[in-house]
């Protein structure tokens, strides 16, 4: 795990990028997108570097990490809404290219089957793109969640559902109970993962995940066992680390380097 430590959201989203737009400019790239407010200032960037700096998504296919049961794609706070919304409508990425699980399948348990095997006949994701929820989720895997698990249909965590009521008119009852999520044995296998937080809401999480032990209780440590995971923090969220003198030294190395 590399834990990069930032002054600001807008810096986090700039070390995200970074990542993101090296792996753009090498040729065709498979993304994972996240949905939430930990992203958008990753998004941000990545627009301002499309608009300013002529960095091209034409050769991107991208795979969304979840998205409500129930929301048909065009309804507004589907997670496809949310992507199109906050990155896709506004850089050169094919719709065609595209991929969210439909939450309005008929039948969620194959819809589930047949958006973990599209990732694999992708050639698999090159860059995972992450947050992490206060009770330690990734994508929709909350706790207790197999490490092993592929996409499939998840019951959301009453707290999930509370924390996305501001979506919903602040409506817990109108969030839906069921979603659809890549596995974390699907998030396992993308070549590369970064995973962005910010505040102290997350501090918690991102302690249990960087320094606790690999649990399905918070099953953002599961990226432990990433082989390339960059975990990239706001003052906040790296709050409650118990090694940052060393995360700060080996950034200042890592970054010497480059
Ligand atoms: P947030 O959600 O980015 O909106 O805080 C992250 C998550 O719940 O995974």
């Amino acid at each position: 795990m590399q834990i990069i430590l930032c002054e600001s959201a807008e810096q986090v989203g700039r070390r995200a990028a970074d990542i993101i737009e090296a792996r753009v400019r090498q040729g065709p790239a498979v993304l994972g997108l996240a949905t939430g407010g930990s992203p958008a200032s990753t998004y941000a960037e990545l627009i301002r570097r499309h608009r300013e700096e002529g960095l091209r998504f034409g050769d991107v296919t991208a795979f969304t990490l979840d998205e409500y049961a129930g929301l048909p794609a065009d309804h507004p706070q589907s997670y496809h809404s949310t992507i199109r919304r906050e990155f896709v409508d506004h850089v050169d990425l094919d719709l065609a290219k595209l991929h969210t699980p439909r939450g309005d399948a008929e039948d969620l348990v194959a819809e589930a089957a047949r958006y973990d095997l599209a990732i694999v006949g992708a050639g698999g994701i090159d860059v995972q793109l992450l947050g992490i929820g206060a009770n330690g989720h990734i994508g929709f895997n909350e706790p207790t969640s197999s490490l092993r698990s592929r996409t499939r249909v998840k019951t959301l965590a009453v707290a999930t559902r509370t924390a996305n009521a501001r979506f919903f008119e602040g409506d817990d009852e109108e969030v839906p109970k069921l979603c659809l999520t890549q596995g974390l044995g699907t998030i396992g296998e993308s070549r590369q993962a970064v995973l962005v937080a910010l505040g102290s809401a997350k501090a918690a999480a991102v302690q249990a995940m960087v320094e606790g032990p690999v649990s399905a209780f918070c099953p953002g440590s599961v990226l432990q066992l990433h082989p390339r995971a960059t975990i990239v923090l706001d003052p906040g969220a790296a709050s409650q680390l118990t090694m940052l003198e060393y995360y700060r030294d080996a950034q200042a190395l890592n970054d010497g380097l480059q």
